[in-house]
């Protein structure tokens, strides 16, 4: 099979390749092609990716191109993991909102609109040219961010679409280690949307050991995504970590302004994994990756692209999928983020237990700027971006919404079509 990253330039391909070289008998993957258009950062992370396979006696062959057509053409699968603007323009997310002392984030509240809206037009362009060249049976693997937003512009489209995130197999595998249990036996009640998620439950032979993990293991869960153990208790539930942009806005709005953002961060970070790319002796995925956040993030691809090209049984898998009735209180072209049966013909969400309206009212608000974001993408204005961000839970206020929307505008009017 032939799989091909757009994006492939990516610091993280390592990572990815790094499972497909772990998992040989269950992916069968001869061609791995990486697409970008930094000749120097395709070529260092694709010839270090090559050694990978060598080394694990992996028969992969792994080839770079920045031309599109021919990248995609006969692949089975194709990954998206772009990011228009690179990371001098997620350095401009994570600061401007601050000027309304809002949080500076690279998908959430205004800098998550400001990549949306850079991001979908290029995103759709691509799938579209997926679609003439590789044909409709091709699947599109969307880890492109906002990966909500994304996901639903593509679905919206009739691609061929799912959307991947590693929040939940981070905490899957936490669950399981605490538990002692193996990860594939753990199935988690995830909740939500991408980043505004909630673990609602966490089923180890069927049995919900959710009520035992925030008895004995709260404090360290707390820590991990940033919640007070008494309110994960009182909740019944495991935030994900993005959700303490909103539970405790202002205080991360405060410790932002003391930090570096994380785009300079990831930028230095970056610049070092490149250098041990290019060492002819590396050949293994170094530790330094791990200072990246995309911890499982190939575990979590590899076994998604094989439950969708295998042929195999359905397997479960968290995903980002059509709600199409999921949730009653949602409409049905809503992108949701809930465990799902995945195999050949698609992903299709589980039928999710009732919701609280503690965790439906924020569900439903942040749907709402979703959609509003993807007409603002797609039709453009500057008034569109405006209201989008009027319905932003973090946002919500005209003054606030009329400044950032003036700023976002002009900081990135080179990557907005219509501005
Ligand atoms: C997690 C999120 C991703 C995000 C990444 C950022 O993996 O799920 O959506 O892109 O963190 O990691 P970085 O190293 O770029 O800060
Ligand atoms: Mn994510």
């Amino acid at each position: 099979m032939k799989l091909a990253v757009v994006g492939g330039g990516s610091t993280y391909t390592p990572e990815l390749v790094d499972g497909i070289a772990g998992r040989r008998s269950t992916l069968d993957v001869d061609e791995i092609v990486l697409i970008d258009p930094d000749a120097y950062r395709v070529e260092t992370v694709g010839g270090f990716s090559q050694r990978l396979l060598d080394h694990a006696g992996h028969p992969a062959r792994v080839r770079t191109t920045a031309n599109l057509e021919e990248g995609v053409e006969g692949a089975s699968a194709v990954l998206i993991q772009l990011r228009v603007g690179g990371q001098k323009a997620r350095a401009s997310d994570e600061t401007f909102p601050h000027a309304c002392g809002c949080v500076g984030q690279e998908t959430t509240g205004a800098g998550g609109l400001a990549k949306a809206l850079r991001t979908v037009p290029v995103v759709l362009d691509i799938a579209e040219r997926v679609r003439e060249v590789a044909g409709d049976d091709t699947w599109i693997v969307n880890f492109t961010n906002p990966v909500g937003i994304v996901t639903r512009a593509l679905l919206q489209e009739g691609h061929r679409a799912v959307g991947l995130c590693n929040v939940a197999i981070n905490l899957q595998r936490k669950f399981a280690k605490l538990l002692g249990a193996s990860t594939g036996d753990v199935r988690l009640v995830h909740t939500g949307l991408n980043h505004l998620s909630w673990e609602r439950g966490v089923l180890v032979d069927g049995v919900d050991r959710l009520p035992e993990l925030l008895e004995k293991h709260a404090e360290f869960l707390g820590e991990e995504v940033t919640a007070p153990v008494e309110w994960m208790r009182r909740m019944n539930a495991v935030p994900s970590y993005y959700l303490k942009y909103y539970y405790s806005h202002d205080a991360q709005v405060a410790k932002q302004l003391t930090e570096r953002p994380r785009a300079e961060v990831v930028s230095d970070v970056e610049e070092e994994l490149l250098k041990i790319y290019l060492d002819p002796e590396q050949v293994t995925k170094p530790d330094s990756l791990e200072k990246r956040g995309g911890a499982y993030y190939s575990e979590a691809a590899v076994q998604l692209v094989h439950a969708l090209t295998a042929g195999g049984p359905a397997e479960e898998h968290v995903v980002n999928v059509r709600n199409d009735g999921t949730f009653s209180f949602l409409p049905d072209d809503a992108v949701i983020e809930v465990s799902s049966t995945v195999d050949s013909s698609g992903a299709r969400a589980i039928p999710q237990q009732k919701v609280e309206p503690r965790f439906a009212g924020l569900i439903a608000a942040v749907t709402a700027y979703e959609h509003l974001a993807l007409e603002a993408a797609v039709k453009g204005g500057r008034d569109r971006v405006a209201d989008a961000l009027l319905a932003h839970p973090l946002i919500g206020q005209y003054t606030k919404a009329d400044q950032l929307a003036d700023s976002l505008v002009s900081i990135n009017r080179d990557f907005l079509p219509w501005a």
